[in-house]
């Protein structure tokens, strides 16, 4: 266990931006920064980081959270670990205790098998220094390539000695995790012997793929006898897609970011080549076509991108093989051929790392317009041919996103073609056309599959063993499920804002924020949470009720002062500039106003935050669960609406939050009408059968009444729905 007060130092220090940048390129954007998000792919950015939140966001997959939810979800951590590895990050130090063999069992899969990657990479490290055979074999071989002792290190490049078992041997001494070993394809099991495993790299070269923070997600492992396969790799697992990684990602992004371009190459050697030629912002896709999901990864880095192959007709081919996949992802596009037969490799050891540069500075050319002229060179003088080009020139045009970049591009290529260019243009047009219609048809189709999903699996919200009811059990034994997850959402976004003004008894008046509201109008119809996780996070929040009433007098205060402040140096300011009554009369009214906007904006903002602040990154499971996802299934304040309404975003989820607040009471309620109604249904089937007339008839009035009860809901609901104000 970590102490409750180094948890608070550990949340306490841990900032957003700074923790999200070690993933994401982020870019400034107003209050908040942008970038690419690391939880799905994307193409345009919608991963949103509010540094006075504290907290992030991705608008489309719905990810994010504290600094602390964060790392969990990204470096796959439990709690506790991931204020560890925070700690780690910020220097806070934790007193720690022995795990005990139950948090033991706990690391789960990933963790066993991160762990047994990184074992295996350091016994390979030390084996090709500290062995003779690993000197004269490995060590010699990568020598003789022109590695680095320095390369070697920045890469942990390795040797697994040849006799067959002798990491196997290792793993039973060290106790190390025989199964995790196999998952990740260090040792494979014998067939012959059952139970009998053996070493998969045996006399090989390794190197390790690192993730971008580090990890070690798969080994390759080189030949050195000739043998059939050059390389053998580490099979997919928990930690490994082969089509999400690029190798050198972790020692290249700094990098990358820094130079904002990122050289792709085929191969390892071709990394540890330009790497060692100075050219350090450098990945490679491992020898097959580039995937969305690398394309991606390179995307969180740098919009930029420089392919790098052989000259020969293979490496032309390849080059113009993704360029339609890197154009929708908004990359621009480069590409430079090395002269034939060499790659980046072979090119860095007859040439000096200045001439290497100089090479790769004057040849990179525009991905279409390579394309344009290869396409061009080819066909000769067939105008079958001619035609074939330049539809496909104009097919990969249309894939980017960009129309000014497009226009760009429908003029060099006219002009390369000699085609004209309102010609091209319009074939261009209507085949993006084509495409945007594509992309929106599957788009919904997603939001058809992920509402399913939802349906099929839809309890994030609920933790523990409930997270793992199947929806059809979840809503038996709950079946106020979704109604009640709506309002404990909503206290969570909006709990502490003022909700109304209420008249009592005594005739005195005075506010109610929606914490009180919501409790009044299900204790009025005796209704509660029912989900225990539900209950706890309401309690948590009607908790940090006094909490929240002293912060905010010292908050009011703080701003009293400051409207003070603001007001006394405007109103100097208008002095300054000597100007006539009316005039100063209106700078005046002007100043007042915009101080007065700010501050109640300010004041606005501190209550809306309060709740997630205090409860993001909260000790319980269930809790931060449920407010990370109440935070992160916050709609987003359309943009539209916003540029067509000016009115301020305050003022705007204030309105969202009267309708909301309202609107999902009164369907809990209704739901519980409903269900009283068909309860009564079936208890009439029942009577009808022993025909006692006058209890029919009892029945038939309750029902009656229960009805019109929930007619009257109905029309509230209604009302609320189409969004009319109170
Ligand atoms: N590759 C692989 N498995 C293979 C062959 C290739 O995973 N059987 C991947 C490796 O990542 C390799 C890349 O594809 O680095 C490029 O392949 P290739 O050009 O054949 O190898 P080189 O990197 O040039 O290796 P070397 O220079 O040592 O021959
Ligand atoms: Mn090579």
């Amino acid at each position: 266990m970590i102490d409750k007060a180094t948890i608070q130092k550990i949340t306490d220090a841990a900032n957003i931006v700074e923790v999200v940048s070690d993933y994401v390129h982020l870019v400034r954007r107003g209050r908040n920064y942008v970038g690419l998000c690391p939880f799905h792919n994307e193409k345009t950015p919608s991963f949103s980081v509010n540094s006075v939140r504290n907290f992030c966001y991705c608008f489309s997959c719905k990810k994010g959270g504290s600094p602390v939810n964060f790392i969990m979800e990204k470096e796959g951590l439990s709690y506790r670990d991931a204020l560890l590895h925070l700690a780690a990050k910020y220097n806070i130090k934790v007193e720690e205790k022995e795990l005990s063999d139950d948090e033991r069992r706990q690391m789960d899969e990933r963790e066993s098998l991160l762990a047994a990657n990184e074992w295996a990479t350091t016994q390979m490290e030390k084996a090709l220094r500290d062995t003779e055979e690993g000197r004269n074999v490995g060590l010699q071989y990568l020598y003789q390539r022109g590695v680095t002792d320095e390369a070697i290190r920045k890469f942990r490049l390795g040797y697994n000695l040849d006799t067959g078992h002798a990491l196997a041997d290792l793993a039973k001494l060290d106790g190390v995790d025989i199964p995790s070993l196999i998952a990740t394809g260090v040792l494979g099991e014998s067939q012959r012997m059952p139970g009998a495993s053996y070493d998969r790299f045996r006399g090989r070269v390794i190197f390790p793929v690192l993730n971008p923070s580090g990890k070690v997600v798969a080994l390759g492992g080189r030949d050195l006898k000739g043998g059939m396969a050059k390389y053998i790799n580490s099979p997919e697992s928990a930690i490994y897609k082969k089509s999400n990684e690029l190798y050198g990602i972790y020692q290249a992004k700094s990098e990358i970011a820094k130079q904002d371009n990122c050289y792709l190459v085929e191969g390892y050697m071709d990394v540890i080549g330009m790497w060692q030629a100075g050219m350090e912002n450098v990945v490679a896709s491992s020898g097959t076509a580039l995937t969305d999901g690398q394309i991606a990864m390179i995307h969180r880095f740098t919009e930029n991108i420089t392919l790098i192959y052989d000259g020969d007709a293979a490496g032309i081919k390849a080059a113009l093989r993704g360029i339609d996949m890197l154009l929708s992802h908004k990359m621009n596009v480069k590409v430079l051929l090395l002269p034939d037969g060499h790659d980046p490799d072979s090119f860095a050891r007859i040439n000096t790392p200045e001439q290497f540069r100089e090479y790769v500075k004057t040849n990179a050319t525009d991905i279409i317009r390579f394309k344009a002229q290869v396409l061009l060179r080819d066909v000769g003088n067939d105008p079958q041919r001619r035609v074939a080009a330049i539809e496909s020139v104009v097919q990969s045009l249309s894939h980017i996103p960009d129309k000014v970049k497009r226009n760009v591009y429908v003029q060099e290529c006219s002009r390369i073609l000699g085609v004209r260019e309102d010609v091209i243009e319009s074939a261009v047009e209507k085949s993006r056309g084509e495409i945007v219609a594509r992309q929106i048809k599957q788009r919904n189709q997603s939001d058809v599959e992920r509402i399913e999903t939802d349906n099929r699996n839809p309890h994030p919200a609920v933790t523990g063993n409930l997270r793992s009811m199947k929806t059809k059990d979840l809503l038996e034994q709950y079946p106020y499920y979704p109604f009640e997850r709506a309002i404990v959402f909503l206290c969570v976004r909006y709990g502490m804002l003022d909700f109304c003004e209420v008249t009592y008894e005594d005739g005195s008046t005075g506010m109610i924020d929606v914490m009180e509201y919501v409790t009044d109008e299900l204790q009025d119809d005796d209704i509660w949470f029912s989900v225990p996780a539900f209950d706890k996070t309401i309690n948590c929040i009607l908790q940090l009720k006094t909490d929240y009433d002293l912060a905010k007098q010292q908050m009011a205060e703080n701003i009293a002062a400051e409207r003070e402040s603001l007001l006394k140096q405007g109103y100097d300011d208008i002095a300054q500039k000597a100007m006539n009554v009316a005039e100063i009369k209106r700078e005046e009214r002007m100043l007042k106003e915009r101080v007065e906007k700010e501050m109640t904006e300010r004041e606005f903002n501190f209550s809306r935050y309060f709740i997630e602040q205090r409860l993001s990154s909260h000790h319980d499971d269930d809790v931060r669960h449920i407010v990370t996802e109440a935070i992160n299934s916050e709609p987003p304040l359309s943009n539209i609406y916003l540029r067509n309404n000016p009115v301020s975003e305050m003022q705007m989820e204030t309105e969202r939050m009267h309708t909301l607040v309202q609107r999902s009471i009164l369907e809990w309620k209704n739901e519980l009408l409903n269900q009283k109604i068909s309860a009564k249904m079936k208890s009439l089937n029942g009577q009808f059968s022993q025909s006692a007339p006058d209890e029919v008839q009892t029945i038939l009035m309750e029902i009656q009444a229960l009805m019109e009860k929930r007619g009257m809901l109905a029309k509230e609901i209604g009302d609320r729905t189409i969004g009319k104000k109170i």
